[in-house]
């Protein structure tokens, strides 16, 4: 008997949970958990575009108090494609009337929403709107700190290069601004908690202090970083969230550690290419690298981005079902 879209996924379940009810950091995710959102991402991504009616009736609000383009058409996407009703806000009542994040998110929990997406320029919001709004919240990024849909979609990207459940013996060389990066914060606990051995390249002050307690071996020199790397991960420069100069100048540093076709070869010959988006064209990657480059897996990313994002709403929603958040609102 042919199974609908549906039953396929609903059979690719077969029942299993999460076990948090909210995402604000890739730490509530067990090794169990991880395998879950992968197995379901890559069974929705062989139905690419299809609608399912697995969350119909269910809406969700996507709530950015910081712009993107990426996250949020792929969130929003992702539940339009399950049948959902969603609506974004951009926090303006937040930032320009004085209103709390709290406030905000309680307003929003009152439409009944399932998910609510939270982006904010702050460390650890979504984990204390977590604690009360009855909607599951998923961290879209929160300041420098975490983004845990990305370094979900940039497990599964390498994962699927790797051929494999884990990242053992593996090596993965990330370039860049770290100290600014909440792709960071994400992926070094995701690379650890799969086994991946972690190289870090950047300028010594965009090195956030104590860094190698993620286990990370750090470089000066991006040559000697990348010889032999399995998976190259570069970083975008954030210039525009420094207060001072942190370098000499961007030229500087894309000469100094920018991603060229030459720094390529010295990774692994079946090495790949990762950026999380938006690229800085000649500054974070040279643009004889295209992102339809063999070597290059940024648009595997954002092809992976959705659905990642289909299999935690859809997780999500489930969760919820029938189930309470064990909180207290006061
Ligand atoms: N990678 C990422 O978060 O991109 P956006 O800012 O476009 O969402």
């Amino acid at each position: 008997m042919t199974l609908t879209p549906e039953q396929d996924l609903e059979k690719t379940r077969d029942k299993r949970d999460l076990s948090c009810f909210d995402l604000y950091s890739v730490d509530q995710l067990s090794v169990t958990d991880l395998g879950v959102i992968f197995e379901i991402a890559r069974k929705f991504r062989e139905y690419k575009t299809y609608k399912f009616n697995l969350s119909k009736g269910n809406t969700q609000i996507n709530c950015f108090f910081e712009n993107s383009t990426r996250t949020l058409a792929s969130f929003d996407l992702a539940a339009k494609h399950l049948s959902m009703d969603t609506t974004s806000v951009w926090g303006s009542s937040s930032v320009k009337k004085w209103e709390s994040y709290l406030d905000t998110a309680q307003t929003l929990d009152a439409y009944n929403s399932k998910v609510i997406v939270v982006r904010s320029s702050e460390a650890g919001v979504a984990q204390v709107l977590s604690r009360h709004v009855w909607a599951s919240i998923l961290n879209a990024w929160d300041g420098w700190h975490e983004h845990p849909t990305q370094g979900l979609l940039d497990i599964l990207t390498m994962l699927d290069h790797v051929w494999s459940d884990n990242l053992k013996w593996k090596t993965v060389t990330i370039v860049g601004d770290i100290m600014h990066s909440r792709v960071f914060g994400s992926l070094v606990r995701l690379l650890n908690q799969l086994w991946a051995k972690t190289r870090v390249a950047c300028p010594e002050t965009l090195r956030p202090k104590h860094v190698e307690l993620f286990g990370v071996e750090l470089f000066s020199d991006v040559e000697k970083a990348l010889e032999g790397v399995d998976i190259v991960y570069a970083l975008r420069m954030q210039e525009e969230r420094w207060a001072t100069g942190f370098i000499p100048s961007l030229r500087e540093y894309s000469k100094m550690y920018g991603i060229s076709k030459k720094r390529l070869e010295m990774a692994s010959k079946d090495a790949i290419l990762m950026h999380p988006g938006p690229v800085i064209r000649d500054i974070d990657i040279h643009s004889a690298l295209s992102a339809v480059d063999e070597q290059s897996h940024i648009l595997r990313q954002v092809e992976n981005g959705l659905a990642i994002r289909k299999s935690l709403i859809w997780l999500f929603t489930q969760r919820c079902d029938g189930k309470t958040k064990t909180f207290n609102r006061k």
